[in-house]
């Protein structure tokens, strides 16, 4: 018989994560033998786990907060989105070298290709916030072919080294530009865990009605999946598309490495992960 093949997830703390819902859906809906486990790992004690892989019978696995940029540095080969984003969120063996991937910014635009087809028309993008899904997006808008990227963020010192880090067409401001650069974006992201259940009560103040109709606005935050943003700009008869796509998405890649199968995002995917929340 053959060996069942395992994967994980691993982070500290790892208790909310949602990808074993979705590699446990695509396991039985694709009738394979494998396993997919949360495994907690403290930051002392992850370069150990890391090391130890292949010996404890990991095909890979996937790495959240807070543990993206050290799996980095441990990893022996990297895809073009790690490399550009400086993070890892998904390793696998190959040829019996530890790779290190970055899905994020494949999520992300997998989600918009699906939602709002020809989102990537547009040449100009407005960025909220600047932190490590902040990175994934821009990369994902320059892949894209986005010729302006504005990042907007309350500490302007971290979206300026953004900037300097994806070099020409990526500008930095402080959150007072926000409102004037609404006008001229085709595309608008919230990174921010503004409107996120149980961060508190602040949430995006942006005037929306300035954007052009054509405008399409998405969040990365997923609870609830109509965050107060995506109403506004509901309100103000824009495009939304909620974040739960990009989550679903960017477990794609990671599955079909471990398991060797290609998995679909399907509506039965979204309900089972819906009906969880
Ligand atoms: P992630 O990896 O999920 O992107 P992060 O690296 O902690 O998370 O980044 C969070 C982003 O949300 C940052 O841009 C942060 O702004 P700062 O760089 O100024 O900290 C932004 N953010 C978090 N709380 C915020 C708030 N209350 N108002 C405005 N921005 C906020």
């Amino acid at each position: 018989m053959a060996e069942t093949i395992r994967a994980f997830v691993t982070g500290f703390p790892i208790k909310h994560s949602r990808s074993p819902l979705i590699h446990g859906f695509w396991l039985k809906t694709d009738g394979l033998e494998g396993s997919y486990m949360a495994v907690e790992t403290t930051p002392e004690a992850f370069p150990a786990f890391v090391s130890s892989l292949q010996e404890n019978g990991y095909a890979g696995g996937n790495v959240t907060i807070p543990h993206k940029e050290t799996a980095f540095a441990l990893c022996e080969a990297h895809d073009g989105a790690a490399e550009a984003i400086g993070a890892v969120n998904t390793l696998w063996f190959e040829r019996g070298r530890l790779y290190g991937g970055n899905t994020d910014a494949f999520g992300f635009a997998a989600n918009l290709d699906e939602y709002a087809g020809g989102w990537d028309n547009a040449d100009t993008a407005l960025v909220l916030g600047a932190g490590g899904a902040s990175r994934a997006i821009v990369h994902a808008l320059k892949s894209r072919g986005f010729s302006h990227i504005h990042i907007v963020n309350r500490t302007l010192a971290r979206a300026q080294a953004m900037a300097d880090h994806f070099g020409p067409g990526v500008s930095a401001h402080g959150w007072s530009a926000a409102q004037d650069l609404v006008g001229t974006s085709g595309v608008i992201v919230n990174t921010t865990p503004l409107g996120m259940e149980g961060h508190g009560k602040s949430e995006l103040a942006l005037d929306l009605s300035k954007a052009d109709p054509s405008t399409i606005v998405t969040d990365i935050v997923y609870t609830p999946l109509e965050t107060p943003f995506l109403k506004l700009a509901r309100d103000a008869g824009l495009k939304t598309v909620d974040g739960l796509g990009m989550l679903l998405h960017q477990a794609v890649p990671g599955f079909e490495h471990w398991f060797g199968v290609r998995p679909e995002v399907t509506g039965e995917l979204r309900a089972h992960i819906l009906a969880d929340m």
